[in-house]
């Protein structure tokens, strides 16, 4: 019902708010109409591609089966809570202490307004609060240029634009734009450099108020004491501070950012819901898909027991490198084309803190502070503001800083994350701390991957096998989108999977 009003404009639907990539959900009409049958459609994997597929084709009244190997729903979208336990690849076992209200995102964490992820947290009632992905009053710290402290962004961001709307109107002053641009447009360029740089009467840049304070203004009497020291342009670019800037113009990563409240795996917990959880059947691990010609056998054991599910279609939407892995007859093309994606490393660490040190002493709510370090980025929480503890990301690494973490014990990896960022933010960084919990996306079973690498681009003419197969099973996942490594990816990969399915049953 909820469907079909949404078709008739009558409630807010994924589709409805679809502007620039049309798609129509199925509708159980689909079939009343035309008199056919809907099929049976056994789902391969449970994580935000898998419980898509299940979801979209579950409106049109699809008899769906999810097998998820795990023993929960969501693949990489994970949230960690106290008393959770994880074992990774080599038998590292933990179990997080985080107080009530604490949690982690070990998977994905943030949503740009644009992706279809919160079409569907609308869809499904999940409520989003703002994820702050970008803080003026976030640290920047680069050690191997020579800087001994850390540097807050609006300090850092008006040195370097200040120093380049210098150079670059001097630079204008004495022609050497005359060739591109006329009198009047570098009088305009002039006028938005002294504003964008703040930069005094002689066009000199000289520090102003945009680089913060020391003592901040406030009632009469107190005018506020600008932050000094400031560098020259030389020792600025030299710390290359300026490296981090361009990211918050990002196409995926612009503020405002959202997130679920209280952990993104509320998006596949109404997913679970929503598709009905006797369709899915977790601790199920496929070892075998065979397609049949006329329909399609899964075989996968479960507690120990080896299950065989047949149906007329499959949607594959597990990683490339786990698919890759099970047998299957669907061809050399699809092998290989598997194969070819390769999966990529990343980690984080949640630090839970007894009091919230960085609200309280650094007036920082939310953001990241970014840094060279094998830690890469800290995380302040966006949630649980001027409460009594917090769980700040310790590192968010990938590769081969990921990589050398995930090969330590757990006590290991957060000595080396704490040790790094007291070099930042001082010793309460240490002495602050009351627990920690590690995740590493390579070592994680059934997933071994953060996100992949897809050579050439998932149009590539080899993952065709993929994208357009000629037999009954289908493909979905982030990996074979545009947005890999984001939630957008696997949800925008499942409605062209469910799409074409749903096309050929109606054709057949
Ligand atoms: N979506 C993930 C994130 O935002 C991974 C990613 C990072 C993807 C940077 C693209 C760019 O952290």
């Amino acid at each position: 019902m909820f469907a079909t009003m949404g078709a008739l404009g009558l409630a807010p639907t994924a589709q409805a708010a679809q502007r620039d990539q049309p798609f129509r959900a199925l509708s159980a009409s689909d079939f009343t109409l035309t008199g056919r049958a809907a099929a049976k459609v056994v789902i391969v994997g449970g994580g935000i591609a898998g419980l898509a597929a299940a979801y979209e084709l579950g409106k049109a009244g699809y008899d769906c089966t999810v097998l998820e190997a795990r023993d929960r729903t969501g693949g990489r979208n994970f949230t960690v809570r106290g008393g959770d336990t994880t074992v990774d690849l080599s038998g590292t076992k933990q179990t997080a202490r985080f107080a009530d209200g604490h949690y982690m995102n070990c998977g994905p964490a943030r949503i740009p307004q644009w992706m279809i992820t919160l079409d569907y947290c609308r869809e499904l009632g999940v409520p989003i609060e703002v994820f702050t992905n970008v803080n003026a009053d976030a640290y920047l710290y680069n050690e191997s240029t020579g800087m001994t402290k850390p540097m807050r962004y609006r300090t850092a961001k008006a040195d370097v634009y200040g120093y380049v709307s210098e150079l670059l109107a001097k630079a204008t002053n004495k022609g050497a734009l005359d060739k591109e641009l006329t009198a009047t447009d570098q009088e305009k360029l002039i006028e938005f450099l002294a504003d964008w740089g703040e930069l005094g009467d002689k066009l000199t840049y000289e520090g102003g108020s945009n680089r913060g304070y020391t003592t901040w203004p406030a009632a009469a009497g107190t005018p506020g004491v600008l932050r000094g020291d400031i560098p020259t342009a030389s020792e600025i670019f030299g710390s290359a501070v300026g490296r981090y800037f361009s990211f918050e113009f990002e196409f995926d990563q612009a503020m405002l950012m959202f997130q679920p409240v209280g952990g993104m795996d509320q998006i596949p917990k109404a997913l679970t819901r929503a598709i009905g959880a006797d369709r899915i059947r977790t601790g199920a691990v496929v070892s075998k898909i065979t397609d049949k010609g006329n329909g399609v056998s899964v075989t996968y054991t479960q507690g120990g027991r080896t299950k065989v599910v047949d149906a007329d279609y499959c949607i594959g939407a597990l990683p490339p490198n786990i698919l890759a892995k099970i047998p299957h007859n669907l061809g050399s093309g699809v092998q290989s084309a598997l194969e070819a994606i390769t999966p990529s490393s990343a980690a984080k660490i949640g630090l839970e803190y007894k009091s919230r040190w960085w609200e309280l002493d650094h007036n920082i709510y939310g953001g990241i502070t970014e840094t060279d370090q094998d830690v890469t980025h800290i995380w302040h929480p966006s949630y649980g503001f001027h409460g009594e503890r917090g769980v700040l990301i310790g590192y968010y690494n990938y590769g081969s800083d990921a990589d050398s973490y995930a090969a330590l014990a757990p006590k290991q990896r957060e000595e080396r994350a704490v040790a790094a960022g007291v070099k930042i933010y001082g010793e309460k960084y240490r002495s602050e701390l009351v627990s920690s919990f590690s995740h590493h996306w390579r070592q994680t079973p059934h997933l071994e991957a953060a996100w992949h690498y897809t050579p050439g681009g998932p149009d590539d003419p080899r993952y065709k096998p993929l994208n357009e197969p000629t037999g009954r099973v289908l493909f979905a996942g982030d990996w074979l989108s545009y947005m890999d490594a984001w939630q957008h990816g696997a949800f925008s990969s499942a409605r062209k999977a469910v799409t074409a399915l749903h096309t050929r049953v109606l054709s057949s």
